[in-house]
């Protein structure tokens, strides 16, 4: 497995830095956490993998980051610093700012994200000239250019082309191009691939891989594929239930997943699988946020629950390569 960037000197002060981060749904009494106490870095040209069920809030992440919440919820604490500038703390103007320079984000759906009445290039060029100060003209060279360097075939005739003209995984690129328009110093991408094939989900990987590595972009990649996870990212991060189980290099991740959650979710893919190991499947579904238990959220589904988990969260155990469980798998390799 090739990781790009493995042993480099990787500055997280001009990447993206999360520290407690929450997320809370309406108010007062009927108040409910989607997300808590969420802490993570991603340096400049890192990777980082964010993979949990459906429903363990990898989108409301993505969102809070880009300061797109959906209505009703809000970040209640914690901060999100990118660069130099703290996120949390910004005017929505200059919020809508720093997200049109700083920041891209690919979605599963092109089609939800794309505006269907416009070309291409009106996509692509608009940001540019909104939030990079180009001029018409240049924005549309611009704009020729990333599609051309996204690998659209004949870009110059698609250039006035509208999103219900190219197939499904043209239509991500050109979402890729969008994202990258101002040269953005973080990346999301929420399930980036779900929607393709899978040569078009390798061929889009690895161009967001090729543009991140030429351009020292910070990524998110999120997925509930670990599989992906192993081949893309640097970095690995287990959500559960909206709380990080576990967190980590790929590496160590990889070699010594600690968390029963994170070992279930291996053991769901074959081929990461250790010879003799047994394929199995999750039983049962994860609590609802307005339901969240006191002790360890996954305690209901785990073989290895005894009383404690119930009544008190784990703590934290470990460093880079952390934990939170009173009866980790593995251990020292
Ligand atoms: N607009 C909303 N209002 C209330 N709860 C929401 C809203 N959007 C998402 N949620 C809840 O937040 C949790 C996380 O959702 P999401 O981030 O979309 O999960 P994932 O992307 O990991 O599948 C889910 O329990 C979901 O029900
Ligand atoms: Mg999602």
């Amino acid at each position: 497995m090739e990781r790009q960037g493995k042993g480099k000197n990787l500055r997280t002060d001009a990447g993206l830095v999360v520290r407690d981060l929450t997320v809370t749904f309406g108010r007062g009494r009927k108040s409910f956490n989607v997300i808590d106490s969420l802490n993570f870095d991603v340096a400049p040209g890192e990777t980082l993998g964010l993979v949990g069920e459906s429903g363990s809030g990898k989108s409301i992440t993505a969102a809070a980051l880009m300061g797109l919440l959906p209505w009703g919820g809000r970040v209640s604490g914690g901060s999100i610093r990118l660069g130099a500038t703290e996120m949390t703390q910004l005017s929505s103007g200059a919020l809508r700012q720093t997200r049109g320079q700083e920041m891209g984000m690919v979605f599963q759906n092109p089609l939800s994200s794309l505006n269907p009445s416009m070309t291409v290039v009106q996509q692509i060029a608009e940001p540019y000239r909104l939030y990079c100060g180009a001029s018409d003209s240049a924005a549309r060279e611009h704009a020729l250019q990333l599609l051309r360097e996204v690998g659209v075939p004949d870009a110059e005739k698609r250039l006035d082309d509208y999103p219900h003209q190219f197939s499904g995984g043209m239509r991500q690129r050109v979402m890729i191009a969008m994202a990258l328009a101002c040269n953005p110093r973080l990346l999301i991408a929420d399930e980036p691939t779900t929607a393709l094939d899978v040569i078009n989900q390798a061929q889009i990987l690895r161009l967001i891989q090729r543009l991140q590595e030429e351009q020292g972009m910070a990524v998110i990649f999120i997925t509930h594929d670990l599989s992906l996870v192993a081949e893309y990212a640097h970095k690995v991060m287990v959500l559960y239930a909206g709380k990080t189980v576990e967190q980590g290099s790929a590496d160590e991740f990889f070699r010594s997943p600690r968390h029963p959650y994170s070992q279930a979710l291996l053991h769901a893919i074959p081929r990461l699988l250790h010879q003799g190991e047994r394929l199995t499947d999750i039983d049962g579904l994860p609590p609802r946020p307005q339901a969240f238990p006191v002790g360890c959220r996954f305690a209901d589904r785990c073989a290895y629950r005894t009383e404690e988990c119930l009544v008190r969260y784990p703590p934290k155990t470990g460093d880079a390569h952390h934990f939170y469980c009173f009866h980790p798998v593995g251990g020292a390799v």
